[in-house]
């Protein structure tokens, strides 16, 4: 059941989606060589909490930690760790916190100092297919619309969309329908309406789309070692177009 939001509700889960963009801003400053995943994952619970947040991520269905940080062919759901950051990765930081009765999620990939040229456009292009997606979440259009959009312009370059994994309607909860997956067909689906608010998040491997699950139950890796990007915006349909609620 998908859940209609009133503008009233889609402000406040703008106020914590707000509170997201703000920590991953500061997140990506602080992803430099020398640092540790699990040091970012302290930053940024830490300055959730002082923002009186609550990591969304910490003990949902047993996730042990408040951030994913997926670095280089991690896809998804990276685990915090001692692994020291260095010059050349590309790290995605995914972040959701529970504020005020909602729910804020988002994502970024970012480099670790300088990164090859290859990286920079996978970046690019993961986060084009995004904003790509987000043009066609407007009342009228379907689910298909969003998914199709998003897989041209990651086509486009060659690269492949990530099947396994998908958005997601967010609000009182942090996964509601409806799935949004990162690929389809244009015109099918699911028919867009005011007040529906989703979490759309490519992840976007510069090899095949196949991925592979670590033994550990959450760190998704592509399936031949290629690297991966992830950017994920939480946006509201509304009668004048997409309101993109998790930017600064
Ligand atoms: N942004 C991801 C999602 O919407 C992060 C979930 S991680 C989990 O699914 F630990 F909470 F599962
Ligand atoms: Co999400």
């Amino acid at each position: 059941m998908v859940i209609i939001k009133r503008p009233d509700e889609i402000e406040k889960i703008r106020k914590s989606n707000i509170i997201v963009a703000e920590i991953l801003k500061e997140l990506k400053n602080i992803a430099e060589p020398g640092i540790t995943t699990k040091q970012l994952d302290d930053h940024a619970e830490n300055m959730a909490l002082a923002k009186k947040a609550r990591p969304a991520f910490k003990g949902y269905h047993g996730y042990p930690f408040s951030l994913c940080a997926s670095v280089n062919d991690v896809v998804v759901h990276g685990m915090p760790s001692n692994r020291v950051l260095v010059a050349g990765d590309i790290i995605s930081l995914d972040f959701g916190i529970f504020y005020d009765g909602f729910y804020g999620d988002a994502a970024i990939t970012v480099p670790v100092g300088d990164v090859s040229d290859e990286a920079r456009k996978l970046m690019k292009c993961t986060e084009d297919a995004l904003y790509q997606a987000i043009k066609n979440a407007v009342p009228g259009n379907r689910l298909g619309d969003i998914s199709a959009s998003c897989q041209e312009r990651v086509e486009q370059d060659g690269y492949s969309v990530v099947r396994d994994y998908v958005g997601h309607g967010i609000g009182k909860s942090l996964h509601e329908d409806p799935q949004v997956p990162n690929y389809g067909i244009k015109g099918r689906g699911l028919e867009l309406k005011e007040g529906m608010v989703l979490s759309i998040e490519p992840m976007v491997n510069g090899g095949t789309y196949k991925v592979k699950l670590l033994d550990d139950g959450w760190t998704v890796l592509t399936e031949d070692g290629s690297l991966s990007a992830h950017f994920e915006h939480t946006v509201a349909i509304t009668r004048s177009g997409p309101d993109i609620l998790s930017c600064l």
